[in-house]
């Protein structure tokens, strides 16, 4: 440290400058690089790096490399990792107002979802765990969710008895047991392989990941439900974010709703393109849900809604709603 000193002095002395490190920024999450999150992170590296030359530098770990479901959150809290990008329905220690994305057939499709996010209500949800910590800079979206199981799941009735492996929520725990299946709780890094050795029966996942994580290799049906969705918030340590020197802090803050907005149209563009890999892949069988089997599965599930009313909010759910067009 004091040779450090030395040498820094020695050098402002003869008219050269001193560059201090740059701030290094962790981003870990739990998916594959070629998802609509996989790619938004590397987006946002690409950017900071160009907006902050010799500021910043991103490392982005995909694949739960630094941190799975479960300690993302504490690391984050513990400041050693700096940006994570947990799915929404991870959130409910901090805050059960996000329990509004897990409710079952709420939104239409994910052009739904991006209204509400965007909207008074949507927006207010990304502050409203500063007081824990958290700060939300922005929403990212995945896609709709599809159910999967090793038999066809065309009733409610047919998911009967089975384990599904779900998220951390509460509310997906209560949607599988409105059609008399078992949920369990599993981090996202242990799906396949309880797939694999039938520790579980099924699941529910995008077409993004469903793919990458080859899902598709451990389940013989795949049924295109789009009963719910994965979507993100991109959160920081408050205290981190705000310590920031001010320019870092635009230049990074930039970067991200630059980063999101690439992320965003990956969503939109390609994830038909994942379910068409997916049939691609030739294992496991894909079908449609009909419109009678669609209804049966709604009205199964619907009243989860009433009991995480309390939660939160009927207003909320109200508003929610109104984003279907
Ligand atoms: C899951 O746990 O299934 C997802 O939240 C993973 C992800 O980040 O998309």
């Amino acid at each position: 440290m004091k040779l450090k000193l030395i040498l820094a002095a020695a050098l402002m002395s003869l008219g050269l400058s001193v560059h201090a490190a740059p701030i290094i920024v962790k981003y870990s999450h739990v998916v594959a690089d070629g998802t609509p999150k996989g790619q938004a992170a590397l987006k946002f590296k690409e950017l900071a790096e160009k907006k902050l030359p010799g500021k910043v530098e991103v490392q982005v770990f995909p694949n739960s490399q630094l941190f799975g479901d479960g300690k993302e959150m504490e690391a984050l809290a513990l400041g050693d990792v700096q940006i994570i990008a947990p799915s929404l329905s991870k959130f409910s220690k901090y805050t059960k107002k996000l329990q509004v994305f897990d409710l079952p057939f709420l939104f239409d499709d994910i052009e739904a979802v991006d209204r509400f996010q965007s909207s008074k209500d949507g927006q207010a949800m990304l502050t409203s765990m500063t007081s824990k910590g958290i700060l939300g800079l922005g929403y990212l979206h995945n896609g709709m969710k599809q159910l999967s199981a090793n038999k066809p799941l065309y009733m409610p009735a047919d998911a009967k008895g089975l384990k599904f492996r779900i998220q951390q929520s509460d509310v997906l725990e209560a949607q599988f047991k409105a059609v008399g299946a078992n949920p369990q709780k599993l981090a996202f890094a242990e799906v396949y392989q309880a797939l694999q050795t039938g520790v579980v029966d099924g699941q529910e996942n995008t077409w993004s990941n469903i793919y990458s994580k080859k899902f598709y290799e451990v389940q013989k049906n795949i049924m295109a439900s789009n009963h719910g969705l994965i979507d993100y918030m991109v959160i920081t340590n408050a205290k981190w974010w705000d310590g920031l020197p001010a320019d870092v802090r635009k230049g990074l803050s930039e970067a991200m709703s630059e980063s999101i907005a690439f992320g965003n149209k990956v969503a939109f563009d390609e994830d038909d393109g994942f379910r068409v890999k997916v049939i691609a892949e030739n294992k496991a069988k894909v079908e449609k849900l009909s419109k009678e089997n669609l209804a049966a599965w709604r009205a199964a599930m619907k009243p989860v809604w009433k009991q995480f009313e309390g939660e939160i909010g009927a207003d909320l759910i109200q508003a929610a709603q109104k984003a279907n067009k």
